[in-house]
């Protein structure tokens, strides 16, 4: 798999440029923690809250701390040459100044998180995480992943999480739950 350097500067450019009204009216998010009874809840849970990157709407808590690590975790990775070869396709059509992939998938891990931690109100309907990560049945996968590229990968997730002020211990949680998906992302 070919390693990237220049791409990812030119794609963290057009991204910041292009997020750079909805980041700029992105709300304080960090989670507090709290003695709920899911992960989800301990990161905010099912209040509602003005969604501070669509206009108008509401959004859980949770989802919303999840989706700002989410979306803090795609920018690390995009600059991470140890596995940013694998998302060539994203990061090509972020530099060209299409974002249907990337809101794809914030959406897409968001949700697949949010379950994960506990959300009832989401329901994920991608790819599993076998498919998901076969460039065979997802194109979009460029080559598979190594379980070095795995731990880079939560390395990346931890770097998101800290942007975004998440308690360590919350962090320490999401680890364990992303931990028991190694068998299916890693196929190589
Ligand atoms: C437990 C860890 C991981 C989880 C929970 C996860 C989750 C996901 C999800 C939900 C999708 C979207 C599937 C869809 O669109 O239907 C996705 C896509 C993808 N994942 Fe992962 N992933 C993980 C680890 C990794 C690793 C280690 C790599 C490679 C370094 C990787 C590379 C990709 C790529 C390249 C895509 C396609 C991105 C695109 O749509 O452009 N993932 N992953």
């Amino acid at each position: 798999m070919k390693k990237l350097t220049f791409l990812p500067i030119a794609f963290l450019i057009a991204l910041s440029v292009l997020l750079i009204d909805a980041c700029s009216k992105k709300a304080s998010s960090n989670p507090t923690p709290t003695t709920g009874a899911t992960l989800y809840d301990s990161l905010g849970g099912t209040v509602l809250v003005t969604d501070p990157t669509h206009s108008g709407a509401m959004i859980e808590k949770g989802r919303l701390a999840i989706r700002n690590v989410i979306d803090s975790t795609i920018f690390v990775i995009a600059a991470d040459s140890k596995i940013n070869g694998h998302f060539t396709v994203l990061l090509a059509e972020v530099t060209k100044g299409d974002l249907s992939g990337f809101t794809d998938l914030s959406e897409n891990l968001t949700t697949f998180v949010a379950g994960a931690t506990g959300a009832k109100d989401y329901i994920y309907i991608g790819l599993n995480m076998t498919d998901a990560h076969n460039p065979a049945t997802n194109p979009r996968m460029n080559g598979k992943a190594t379980s070095a590229d795995f731990d880079a990968f939560v390395n990346d997730l931890v770097a998101g999480a800290n942007k975004n002020k998440v308690p360590a211990n919350l962090i320490n949680s999401i680890g364990k739950i992303v931990q028991t998906l190694r068998g299916q992302v890693v196929q190589k």
